[in-house]
């Protein structure tokens, strides 16, 4: 049955349609399923947030198809991020993977176990540029380069919702495109703080990941909780109504973020909740997440002709056109418990899919002397707070994922005869303040010692920014203590954001950075140490030197003065080098991979080719990630000094070449101007190819630009 939906619209009395835009998280009611209910008979909601149970979900369903007038269906959504049942990398750790079609497949098999708990619509992906560590989503983004939270992004939307954005499959979700726009550019990394960005920055830095976003088919927007410019952004008409949906052409469903209408009174911009009400849809805010203004005012404001019945019709067949769309018109209840049990069947082959990812996206950081992998002769002491505390991996959205179900490294490790899992040598550190004596024997006597450290995964995400994140002293003197009896240290760091470890570097022979892996978390490490899979992730985010350094990313603009050290007045600091630790784009491998050559040609005006031939030269099979990066000096605007416009990710055996081609067309080359609009300049370029931001200069090849209609 196909139904009409403006036949539908024109069926309803105001308080239905006013009812479609009220979203209701369920916390807002104490939890209590009765106060919800009831809502549903009167036709109050339109559509549910944080219902994760298909009992009831399907309980809901039928009250809304059996007990209202026009039997309307509900929508249920979630934040699934990154799983529902079985968990993924968190994704700042899933984008140092670089391979969008494993970051794809997390998204679908995220849809599929959610979809089968009763879920419909995801708020996810999470498109915030993140440059700032301290802010604690970061551990949700893709990193601060806009190129890859651009092409992260349309992996995830394709993975959560399928082939066909107008027909949503049983076992996908909807997508939502959030916050709109520039929330993580809060000031000093604290959450929910205001923002000021030019529209410059806005153009190149914040809204590309989402313009590919609605190209791909995204079915919704979330607006942000910052300020921008001086409007809260959630009624920010500028960027909500001109820019995102004139310029953008965005026409699916904009919804707020929870409560966001009645806090833009504290924000100081509207007056009262009336206000913030007429603002909001005037900004074409199609759903009232959670703060339920709109069902307290939208009719009056009808009533007082201060928001016309078009534009709340617009809002409606919005919200009709996403439920038909996901075929609740014929099909509202798309899961049953049963199909949820059924399909806990192929949860051993979702973790092992978890196991690739989060094998992926680790990042080697050091390995001095090759101490790893170790090998079955090591010797191998394995100590620190994180080994065996399952509860530490349970981070941000963890959604349905149970503390239980995290395979610890303690665990994986647990048939390695040469492994040793000495689980209480922390808890007694901490106890006594020092290593205990017979510890420090044991530890002695080990070739190498693993120390996995860093932050529990409550320390990242909403709410939780951090002045300083440096690791912790507790930390660093158990790593020092430990390096008195044994220096062939190799530490894990698990962490939702780059920490600061110049304290624990000198002592740490090699560093693994492991985030937040979720569900395979032990295996996959496991599978690193021993090198039976050889790293071969790379950074998304600058790890800094300093807290002082931050905002610290690899695509700056150039200063009239930048560094040079025979120069006194020059772009640096007196006290810390302006160098990070570790750079955008680097990761080691256990092999060693070389580019032999490049070559260029010409395919038309304007358009050419590359082959990058690179070589595995070390012992080790293994996958690289080359790198590829423009340079522009002259043009309408300044450029970065340097920007990712492509990257491939291939296998290399030991000993053999592989072949790349990369395309570069004006297209790889654009960027836009404060208006919002994309041009080219036209002159030489610059392509850097390397395998790291600091080592693409090496491999440099130069192209010209030919004056076109697209470029000045
Ligand atoms: C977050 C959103 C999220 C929403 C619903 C808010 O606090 O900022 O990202 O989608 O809650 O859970």
């Amino acid at each position: 049955m196909s139904i009409n939906l403006n036949q539908l619209i024109s069926e309803m009395t105001l308080d239905e349609k006013i009812g479609q835009l009220n979203q209701v998280g369920t916390s807002i009611y104490g939890g209590k399923a009765e106060n919800y209910e009831t809502l549903v008979r009167q036709g109050k909601v339109g559509s549910f947030l944080s219902i994760k149970n298909i009992e009831q979900a399907n309980k809901l369903q039928k009250i809304a198809l059996e007990e209202t007038r026009l039997a309307i269906p509900l929508i249920f959504a979630e934040d699934v991020v990154h799983g529902f049942d079985t968990i993924f990398p968190i994704p700042l750790a899933e984008s140092c993977s670089w391979n969008t079609t494993l970051v794809k497949k997390s998204a679908e098999i995220a849809a599929l176990e959610a979809a089968r708990a009763g879920i419909h619509w995801t708020f996810a992906p999470m498109l915030d540029v993140s440059r700032d560590p301290r802010w604690g989503r970061i551990a949700e983004s893709f990193g601060e380069d806009t190129y890859l939270n651009t092409i992260f992004g349309k992996a995830k939307i394709q993975g959560f919702q399928g082939e066909n954005s107008q027909k949503i499959a049983d076992d996908h979700l909807a997508a939502c495109a959030k916050h709109f726009i520039g929330y993580s550019a809060c000031e000093a990394g604290k959450d929910y703080n205001t923002t000021d960005i030019s529209d410059y920055k806005l153009a190149n830095v914040y809204l590309p990941p989402f313009s590919e976003a609605i190209k791909t088919g995204v079915l919704s927007v979330m607006s942000a909780f910052n300020s921008l410019n001086g409007i809260p952004a959630s009624l920010n008409k500028k960027m909500l109504y001109d820019v995102l949906r004139q310029k953008m052409k965005f026409s699916g469903i904009l919804v707020s973020d929870w409560n966001a209408l009645a806090e833009t009174i504290i924000h100081g911009y509207t007056v009262d909740e009336e206000d913030a009400v007429e603002k909001a849809i005037n900004a074409t805010m199609d759903i009232d997440m959670s703060s339920l203004l709109y069902s307290q005012y939208l009719k009056t404001l009808i009533q007082k002709g201060k928001v016309s019945i078009t534009q709340l019709d617009q809002a409606i067949y919005k919200i009709l056109s996403l439920k038909k769309a996901l075929g609740l018109f014929d099909q509202p209840y798309r899961s049953s418990p049963d199909k949820y049990k059924q399909l806990m069947n192929q949860y051993p082959k979702h973790r092992k899919i978890a196991q690739e990812i989060a094998e992926e996206s680790i990042v080697l950081l050091k390995n001095t002397n090759n101490i790893l992998p170790v090998t079955q002769n090591d010797k191998v002491g394995i100590v620190g707070p994180y080994i065996s505390n399952k509860s530490a991996f349970l981070d941000t959205w963890a959604c349905n994922g149970k503390a239980d179900d995290i395979m610890t490294l303690a665990e994986a490790s647990a048939y390695h005869s040469n492994i040793h899992i000495l689980d209480q040598v922390y808890a007694k550190y901490i106890q006594n303040q020092s290593l205990d004596e017979a510890d420090k024997n044991e530890i002695k006597s080990m070739d190498k010692v693993i120390i996995v450290i860093g932050e529990e995964a409550t320390e990242s995400g909403e709410a939780k920014s951090k002045a300083n994140i440096s690791v912790n002293q507790t930390q660093v003197q158990f790593i020092k203590q430990i390096a008195n009896v044994n220096k062939q240290i190799i530490t894990i760091l698990h962490n939702g954001r780059p920490l600061i470890i110049n304290e624990i570097l000198p002592f740490s022979t090699a560093i693994i950075e492991a985030w937040h892996l979720g569900s395979a978390t032990g295996n996959a490490l496991l599978n690193i140490i021993t090198g039976k899979t050889n790293p071969s992730g790379k950074l998304t985010c600058t790890i800094p030197k300093h807290i002082g350094q931050i905002p610290i990313y690899y695509n700056h603009f150039n200063t009239g003065r930048p560094f040079d050290p025979n120069k006194f007045n020059t772009s640096k600091y007196i006290d810390e080098s302006i160098e990070p630790e570790y750079p955008f784009g680097y990761g080691l491998s256990y092999t060693q991979f070389q580019i032999v050559s490049t070559s260029l040609s010409k395919i038309e005006k304007n358009h050419w080719k590359i082959k990058v031939h690179i070589k595995n030269i070390g012992s080790f099979d293994g996958k690289e990630v080359i790198q590829l990066y423009i340079k522009k000096n002259g043009g309408q605007y300044i450029r970065p000094i340097k920007e990712l416009r492509d990257f491939k990710k291939v296998f290399v055996k030991s000993g053999e070449i592989q072949t790349l081609d990369f395309d570069i067309t004006l297209d790889t080359l654009a960027y836009f101007d404060e208006h919002y609009n994309k041009i080219v300049d036209f002159g030489v370029y610059d392509l850097l190819i390397g395998n790291s931001s600091v080592n693409a200069e090496t491999n440099k090849i130069r192209i010209e630009v030919e004056n076109n209609d697209s470029t000045k």
